[in-house]
């Protein structure tokens, strides 16, 4: 089979390592790709928010599969044309990707399916939305309605910091993402990532798994895409991964069904789990990044017969087998992240680390050149290791991350600490 993979950071990277492993792999083509997925697989220029660009490309190749990484090209439709163009595609429909593009429309599924999730109010204007802050206090969290690239959910702490969030996101500061607002009560307890496969119908459970935000050890200063993640979460036992998925994903999954709008690929669930009990945080309609590295890791060769299968609705034909393992991976950043950093830094030590099934550098931001690899983003390699323990893991990923030379770049030190 020929496939083609949407998208350039670690999570596609990862995807195109596990793709690679399944024999039923021919060709592997991913657009735009970066310097460490060229290794593995051809990288080609598409405008990936474009269906027909992609269809095109797809018909040009003889491509069998499409497997889409991020949010973006899912929000914009590119699923939907390439199905209508009679390709299997791994990914939501435009419609079912709102489940992640608005978050008043989560809202809304929510609660058409008695879903367990934080109280809320949605406002279009300043006055009402301040009026009902100063009424309820702080905590409290302040939403973008659309998608902002993770940075359009305020966690305030104070009353101040929640009117001053009204105050940017009505002034314009996350664009048309902004011009509506949910402002929700603020949830206590332990966040984690629960996967789930979805061909329309049946769900399938494919991994936990917990990130980490903040981009300090010890989960402080600024939020950001992710500095690290592992898999399996222990907070998601085995009986709160039950009630997640009888009380949110399988009521929610029927009411988008129910809608005329199934959802097809994996739905990414983030819950707060306080005294047993699961909430949703919010749901993505795409792996998350570095969260998925992890997951493949773990999976290997069989994500491909996975997606496959939830692409053509045969999830209930199949089943993901999980050795007792554990995966972690540690992202290295550009100096700066997440504010202003450099470009073009070089990185050595690269060619001497192991690549293996339990240990593997996925590059989230790189290029090649002049023979050497640069970084080119804010986050820019992911250093994933799997390990009969998450403590073996995590040895190895920092053993790898110490034979790294790049000045320029730094991790954080702790990843895994909550659950070890
Ligand atoms: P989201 O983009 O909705 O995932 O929000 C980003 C992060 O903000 C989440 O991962 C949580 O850490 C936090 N967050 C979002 N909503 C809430 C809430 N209602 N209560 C507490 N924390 C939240
Ligand atoms: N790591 C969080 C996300 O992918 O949204």
């Amino acid at each position: 089979m020929n496939i083609l993979i949407l998208g350039s950071g670690g999570r596609e990277h990862a995807l195109a390592w596990a793709v690679k492993q399944n024999p039923k792999c021919d060709r592997l083509i991913v657009a735009p790709g970066n310097a460490g997925i060229a290794t593995i697989a051809e990288c080609a220029t598409i405008d990936i928010l474009s269906g027909e660009a992609v269809a095109g490309f797809a018909a040009e190749n003889a491509i069998d599969f499409v497997i889409v990484g991020p949010e973006a090209p899912l929000a914009a439709g590119v699923a939907d044309y390439l199905r209508n163009a009679g390709l299997s595609v791994f990914g939501p429909s435009k419609e079912a990707a709102r489940l992640e593009a608005s978050k008043s429309f989560t809202k809304e599924i929510c609660d058409a399916a008695r879903a367990p999730t934080a109280a809320y109010a949605r406002f279009t204007t300043a006055e009402p939305a301040k009026a009902y802050i100063r009424a309820q206090g702080a905590p409290i969290v302040v939403k973008a309605d659309g998608l902002a690239a993770g940075k359009g959910v305020i966690v305030a702490m104070t009353e101040q910091e929640a009117l001053d969030a009204i105050d940017d996101m009505f002034g314009g500061e996350f664009g048309e993402a902004g011009a509506e607002v949910v402002i929700e009560e603020f949830m206590d307890g332990e966040e984690a990532s629960y996967f789930i496969l979805v061909d329309g119908e049946t769900v399938l459970p494919i991994g936990t798994a917990q990130d980490h935000k903040r981009v300090g050890d010890g989960d402080t200063g600024p939020n950001t895409g992710g500095m690290g993640a592992y898999s399996p979460a222990p907070v998601l036992t085995d009986a709160i991964a039950q009630k997640a998925l009888d009380e949110i994903v399988v009521p929610t999954m029927r009411e988008m069904a129910r809608r005329g709008t199934p959802y097809q690929g994996v739905l990414y669930a983030g819950l707060m789990i306080k005294d047993g009990q699961p909430r949703l945080v919010e749901y993505n309609c795409r792996f998350g990044d570095p969260e998925c590295q992890v997951l493949m890791m773990r999976l290997g060769a069989q994500a491909l017969d996975l997606m496959m299968a939830c692409a053509q609705g045969h999830l209930s034909d199949i089943q993901a087998n999980w050795a007792d393992d554990h995966a972690l991976t540690v992202v290295m950043a550009s100096n700066g992240y997440p504010g202003a950093y450099a470009k073009g830094t070089v990185i050595n030590g690269l060619t001497t680390l192991p690549e293996t099934s339990s240990a593997y550098t996925f590059h989230a931001g790189t290029a090649e050149k002049d023979g050497a690899i640069v970084a080119t983003g804010g986050r820019v390699l992911n250093v994933t290791a799997r390990g009969a323990t998450l403590q073996e893991a995590r040895d190895r990923a920092y053993a790898m991350v110490d034979q790294i030379d790049w000045p320029e770049g730094f991790c954080r030190r702790d990843i895994g600490w909550r659950a070890l």
